[in-house]
């Protein structure tokens, strides 16, 4: 059954946050699992735990820790969400978004959003890092889209446009980043499914056949979320494992969180990039 979020509810929670903020943060940053490393970087943190926000989801999945972490990376004011819901939790779309309005009510006028992925492009290797040119809404185009229901109008309009979701000039800035830090960054189209289960080798040879890069269970809620209330969006996925697209390889949870590690080290090189270079776009 659905839980839809109301006006009321979104504004409970940020007027939890509100009094602890200095300043409006430019950006929002939700971290994907086995990526919370980022949080740790922020200078001069404010901790919330997601238990002390009215409404805020908190994540059952080991790899995300549940606070939001607020404080300055190259000098800007950031919003860190250490910790996301996802679907297959059990959580309705609106509820695993809520965040993200929060954020709009806030004031925060930039996203950048952050997952684990599945290599389904065979020219991608664990431990790389792929700028999302473009999403595939493969669950909200069957039904549980985070938008159903009554519509937000304070946040956006009832059919928003969804043709440029992850903004171009954040796109340069992060090609940029990833130039100067000297590290391969690939683009490409993610897909989110519900999820809790990895694909079978039919499925991903599917997802390959329609023009999916990288797979997932997150982002895309949040993105069409973030660009209804028109937000700027840059999405990173950091691929923890190739696809299996003949069956003769496993895919484990504890695979995702160990090339988690590997990769935060990068992301965080090219989050600060972008955010150094944000005077620019
Ligand atoms: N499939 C779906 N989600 C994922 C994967 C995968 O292979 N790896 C990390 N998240």
């Amino acid at each position: 059954m659905d839980t839809f979020i109301t006006l009321e509810e979104i504004n409970q929670a940020a007027e939890a946050i509100r009094p602890r903020l200095k300043t409006v943060p430019q950006v929002g940053i939700i971290l994907g699992s086995g990526l919370g490393a980022l949080a740790e970087a922020v200078e001069n943190p404010i901790r919330i735990p997601y238990g002390e926000i009215p409404h805020w989801p908190v994540s059952t999945v080991i790899g995300h820790q549940g606070q939001l972490v607020i404080g300055e990376l190259e000098g800007r004011q950031v919003m860190v969400m250490q910790g996301r819901v996802h679907y297959y939790e059990g959580y309705s779309m609106a509820q695993v978004t809520l965040p993200v309005r929060v954020m709009q009510r806030l004031g925060i006028p930039m996203l950048f959003v952050t997952n684990a992925a599945g290599a389904v492009n065979p020219d991608f290797e664990p431990g790389d890092l792929m700028l999302l040119s473009d999403h595939l809404n493969l669950l909200g185009m069957a039904g549980p889209n985070p938008l159903r229901g009554p519509n937000l109008d304070e946040f956006g309009p009832r059919f928003p446009d969804m043709s440029q979701a992850y903004d171009p000039q954040l796109r340069h800035l992060a090609r940029e980043a990833a130039q100067e830090a000297g590290f391969r960054l690939h683009e490409g189209v993610y897909v989110c499914l519900a999820g809790p289960s990895f694909e079978t080798p039919a499925d991903l040879r599917f997802l390959r056949t329609i023009g999916v890069d990288a797979v997932g269970m997150s982002t895309v809620p949040e993105v069409t979320v973030a660009r209804h209330g028109g937000m700027r969006v840059m999405g990173v996925s950091g691929i923890s494992n190739k696809a299996n697209l003949d069956g003769s390889t496993i895919t484990t949870h504890e695979e995702v969180l160990a090339a988690g590690k590997v990769m935060a080290p990068r992301l965080i090189t090219l989050v600060r990039g972008v955010l150094r270079r944000l005077g620019q776009a």
